[in-house]
């Protein structure tokens, strides 16, 4: 029997943009899927696309356990976390030796698999890796981890990624003249908090011209703008959507000493908030007890 996790991740600046080469930088946060995976000879698991595939991917055949921390559909990259770590669990279980980048390759294929072709490599390769990573077209490069005070606040409106992808999509063809000089600026926003990276009340202020962006590219929803004001007016730094939007999770940078207000205030507009912070490590082994 082999237990392995694998973290979530938030889009902390950058999301949709990447979509078009642009700059983005995400990060893995401390909730976390928890798979188990035993040899047996009548394998049972919860019906799940992406565990049916990692069973294909890898030839085997076995019984899996999941436990997650992780609300699907929140935008937090459940289904990659999922995925990665039953791969590791399965690689671990049967000996099979692949590394943790052909885990997170693999992981990828099979998202853009069950996904029907929409999936970034950005979830697969964070819940992977853990901590800070930039991304930039195919490229993704982990940056030193940062301290970071993150609340995020899941509306639990579902959204689907796919459906916004394609609608940023379509308006830029139909209004190219005004997309793409969004779609620029959010890279310049990205690179300015990148520089910025250690200056909370800079890095809060990005937070909000990023978040303001995302609303002219019309992936906002009046649940997270609701959470938004409310972290802005507790005391965050700065707050945003994360991820596709459409409902989904937002992140609110906040001082330490305002993450509990922050969360309350946006538990009390309906939002399920999740105060949490850097996961440096990635998929990992959990002991078997
Ligand atoms: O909703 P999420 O967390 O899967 O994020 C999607 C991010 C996008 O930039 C909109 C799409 C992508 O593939 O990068």
């Amino acid at each position: 029997m082999a237990t392995w996790s694998a973290p979530g991740k938030v889009f902390l600046f950058g999301e949709h943009a990447v979509v078009y080469g642009k700059p983005g930088v995400a990060m893995a946060i401390k909730p976390r899927v928890f798979v188990t995976v035993r040899k047996s000879k009548n394998p049972t698991h919860a019906k799940s696309p992406y565990i049916d595939e990692c069973f294909k991917a890898m030839g085997v055949r076995g019984s899996v356990y999941v436990h997650s921390q992780l609300q699907s559909s929140s935008g937090l990259g459940s289904s990659a976390a999922v995925t990665v770590a039953t791969l590791c669990a399965i690689n671990d279980e049967y000996n099979l030796g692949h590394s943790r980048d052909a885990i997170a390759d693999i992981a990828f294929n099979i998202e853009k698999k069950v996904q029907r072709g929409r999936a970034s490599p950005t979830d697969t390769y964070v819940s992977a890796t853990g901590g800070l990573v930039l991304i930039t077209g195919s490229s993704k490069r982990r940056l030193p981890p940062q301290n970071l005070q993150l609340v995020v606040g899941n509306t639990l409106v579902s959204h689907s990624t796919s459906k916004m992808v394609e609608m940023v999509g379509a308006q830029r063809k139909r209004h190219p003249d005004i997309i793409n000089p969004i779609l620029d600026a959010i890279g310049a926003v990205t690179m300015t908090a990148l520089h910025n990276i250690s200056n909370p009340k800079e890095l809060g202020r990005c937070m909000d011209i990023n978040h303001a962006l995302l609303e002219a590219l019309g992936v906002g929803h009046p649940a997270s703008s609701r959470l938004i004001l409310a972290a802005r007016t507790t005391g965050a730094y700065g707050a945003k959507i994360t991820g596709a939007g459409g409902g989904g999770s937002i992140i609110a940078l906040c001082p330490r000493r305002a993450k509990s207000r922050v969360a309350g205030a946006i538990e009390s507009c309906e939002g399920r908030a999740i105060i949490t912070s850097i996961d440096t490590e990635g998929a990992r082994r959990e002991k078997n007890d």
